[in-house]
């Protein structure tokens, strides 16, 4: 307990929220509290500190909200705003607060509003009057607005790296299947066969452009608001691009009512984000309908799975079920922020405090997800038989028969009628049309001869698809080689 809480005699309440420095953190909630100053004529009520309060989960921006402070204070020691010793007081104190909540000896207080107080006012209990200074040509609205860049930055880096964790798995896995057939689907029926490495790149693509999505919002980010203070600027001569060049920013906000009140680029990456999950969405219910064993092409290795508490025989996909489900989350997020930000006037409000826990989930729940699928992938069970077996349940060489006729002089139309009039034939025989005897096949069209059987194999097939961007194992491999070539790591 605090040695001012113990003079007022007041109740303390802990809250235990999680924590990312430790399990969980203490938070004291002082009543009769005296946050504010003399302006006030009585304390806030409690519920209305509750309300008010956001060091419950601000609290997660105290590394970035130090290291902007070290900054913050450099650049006013530098310009003769404050007194090298008074920096030297405040880079020490900073330092001890940082050690002790990496430690969990921190003690947040409710009273103390947010992150950015709680830290401020145990700077001044440990080094006096320079933590008092520390706040000067600055404001919460511009701290803030640094903090969560800060915040948002170190995760965007962190996401990348995870999606292309998730790639190289992709790619592995691809490489392995670049022969093995499967159907590909259109609107959920056999359509044409595939290589089923093929279709395990088409999400590599997606992720690709995921990547370069956040990279490309990560410059929007990576933008000083400090030094635009409260809404206006600060009267002190204070050297803006000093604070940018030390926190790795690559330039200052323009204007500093935009700096305060912007946050565009926590939108664009909850976007970003919200695109990843559906990515993964679309994944998963593949995932799932694959696992089921009418398709039976993929088992995912127990360990992403559960069972039922009542029906012995189940293996649930509780993991892609989840993923699936988790998408809907974050798309919720998405709209919060959109909400947040529509028809506020200019400049900062206190709206934007709730900013935070959208932000913060979306985070955890894209790198959590990003994390367990590279897992899942990897120890994925393929049964390349199943999916073969189905390839050759669908007519998915229909195509290769027309495109054969038409090769031999049958304009496409005829073509297709032909075929279809095959498919028909064949389904009444219960057979594939690679079993038809060439003789039934002819009553169709004259011009086919006994090399037809070639077109009409899985192999010939997927072959015969031998361009970039095609399904022929040739260019599988190739398209793998181009994609290990560009990405890092
Ligand atoms: N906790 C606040 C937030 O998250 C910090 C800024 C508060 N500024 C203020 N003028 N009340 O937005």
């Amino acid at each position: 307990m605090h040695t001012c809480c113990k003079i007022c005699q007041s109740i303390l309440v802990r809250l235990r929220v999680k924590c990312r420095f430790q399990q969980t953190t203490d938070i004291s909630v002082e009543e009769n509290n005296k946050t504010w100053s003399g302006r006030f004529s009585e304390p806030v009520a409690q519920l209305v500190q509750r309300y008010t309060a956001s060091v419950e989960f601000d609290y997660r921006l105290a590394e970035h909200d130090i290291r902007g402070s070290i900054a913050h204070a450099r650049m006013l020691a530098a310009t003769g705003i404050i007194q090298t010793d008074d920096l030297a007081a405040i880079e020490k104190g900073l330092a001890q607060i940082r050690e002790d909540i990496r430690n969990g000896k921190f003690e947040w207080q409710l009273e103390q509003e947010d992150v950015h107080l709680n830290i401020e006012r145990r700077l001044t209990a440990l080094v006096g009057d320079a933590g008092k200074k520390l706040h000067t040509a600055r404001s919460r609205n511009d701290q803030v607005a640094t903090d969560i860049r800060l915040y948002l930055r170190a995760a965007i880096d962190d996401i990348i790296g995870l999606i292309h964790g998730l790639q190289h798995v992709l790619l592995d896995l691809a490489e392995q299947h670049a022969a093995t057939i499967m159907p590909g689907f259109t609107h959920l029926q056999v359509a044409q066969p595939v290589s089923f490495g093929h279709h395990l790149l088409a999400y590599y693509e997606m992720l690709q452009r995921d990547g370069q999505r956040l990279q490309d919002c990560r410059k929007r980010v990576n933008q000083l608001p400090l030094g635009a203070a409260a809404l206006a600027g600060t009267g002190y001569p204070v050297d803006r691009a000093m604070v940018a060049r030390e926190l790795g920013f690559d330039d200052i906000c323009h204007n500093s009512l935009d700096a305060v009140s912007d946050r565009d680029f926590a939108i664009e990456f909850c976007a970003g984000a919200a695109l990843i999950m559906m990515h993964l969405s679309r994944l998963s219910e593949e995932l799932i309908l694959w696992m089921n064993p009418a398709f039976g092409f993929i088992r995912l290795a127990d360990r992403f799975c559960t069972g039922s508490s009542i029906m012995p025989q189940k293996k649930n996909p509780d993991v892609p079920e989840l993923v699936r489900g988790k998408t809907g989350r974050i798309n919720g997020h998405l709209v919060a922020l959109l909400t947040l930000m529509k028809s506020q006037p200019l400049a900062y409000n206190k709206d934007n405090q709730e900013d935070k826990e959208p932000l913060f989930d979306t985070v955890d729940t894209l790198k959590d997800t990003l994390t367990i699928y590279a897992d899942m992938l990897a120890g994925l069970h393929v049964n390349p038989e199943a999916m073969r077996q189905a390839a050759l349940r669908g007519y998915s060489t229909a195509t290769d028969l027309a495109d054969y006729l038409v090769k031999k002089g049958t304009p496409f139309r005829d073509a297709h009628e032909a075929v279809a009039q095959a498919v028909r034939f064949a389904e009444n025989k219960a057979c594939d049309l690679s079993e038809l005897p060439l003789a039934d096949l002819q009553q169709f069209s004259a011009v086919i001869s006994e090399d037809v059987f070639e077109v009409l194999t899985l192999e010939g097939s997927v072959r015969s698809r031998n361009h970039p961007g095609g399904t022929a194992p040739e260019q599988v491999r190739e398209a793998i080689c181009q994609a290990r070539s560009q990405l890092p790591g």
